[in-house]
């Protein structure tokens, strides 16, 4: 099989071909992920929550995000890798490129950051670095704490022509596709017609190029909090639970 390839996600725009992708922060998980024929893995900053136990994903930081690249990297043989730039890692377009280049070295294929507009020369650098970039907009889980929470976006017609907007600059700026998180299915659709790139979402409804999902709510490993898009396909949590209470009771003797 080949390698997946920016430019192969993106000559699926337009084709029935769509794009599955999830998130992965180690080697075990990427490596079975890969396996099972993944398109895209993530190093999400949501291995703040998921891996980390913190609240949001707004204590992240670049070595978190390297560490866990150098690991899932080593699982991936065909997926397309791509990393998160944690919050105030892109602050300006420098700093952008040069925390970008380190997730590349980590093992990343691409690099991922949240907004369109307001971060266009941080895009257009990392771009023009030659550097793969992933687009993301609509609820951009790095500010929950401004706006107190996770809120669908496109509900007005100002948020509605704001998120086409966003789409353009990701586009503009060379990015080769598109998270589309938490927005009315009915603008995800629209955005989804009116770019030339493939969009990937995550609560955005079904007429996306692809979806993306967290692997946790995938398989059900993160059972304190379950987020309502996310379909699990399985319940790990209980699984650990069960072997966790064998072996407890088979170390201590209680198993007649
Ligand atoms: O960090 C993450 O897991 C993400 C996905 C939800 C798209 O950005």
């Amino acid at each position: 099989m080949n390698k997946i390839t920016p430019d192969i996600i993106r000559s699926w725009k337009g084709t029935r071909r769509r794009i599955a992708a999830l998130t992965a922060y180690d080697f075990p998980t990427a490596r079975l992920l890969d396996e099972a024929g993944i398109d895209l893995l993530l190093v999400g900053d949501s291995l703040g929550m998921t891996v980390l136990g913190y609240p949001d994903t707004t204590r992240v930081q670049m070595q978190d995000v390297i560490h866990h690249t150098r690991g899932a990297a080593r699982g991936v043989s065909w997926a397309l890798l791509t990393a998160d730039l944690p919050i105030h890692s892109y602050d300006c377009p420098d700093l952008a490129v040069r925390n970008s280049r380190y997730l590349i070295d980590a093992g990343a294929h691409a690099v991922k950051l949240e907004g369109g507009q307001a971060c266009s020369a941080q895009i257009r650098a990392i771009t023009q670095a030659g550097i793969p970039f992933l687009g993301h907009i609509g609820m951009l889980p790095q500010h929950v704490l401004e706006e107190g929470g996770y809120r669908t976006k496109g509900r007005t017609a100002k948020e509605r022509s704001f998120l086409l907007d966003e789409a353009r600059a990701v586009e503009e700026n060379g990015g080769f596709a598109l998270v589309l998180e938490l927005i009315v299915p009915s603008v995800a659709a629209e955005i989804t017609r009116s770019i030339s790139i493939p969009t990937i979402g995550i609560g955005s409804g079904t007429e996306c190029d692809g979806q993306i999902l967290v692997f946790h709510d995938l398989v059900g490993y993160f059972p304190w909090f379950k987020p309502k898009h996310a379909q699990s396909e399985g319940n790990v949590a209980e699984e650990i639970r069960k072997a966790a209470r064998a072996y407890i009771d088979r170390t201590r003797g209680d198993v007649a």
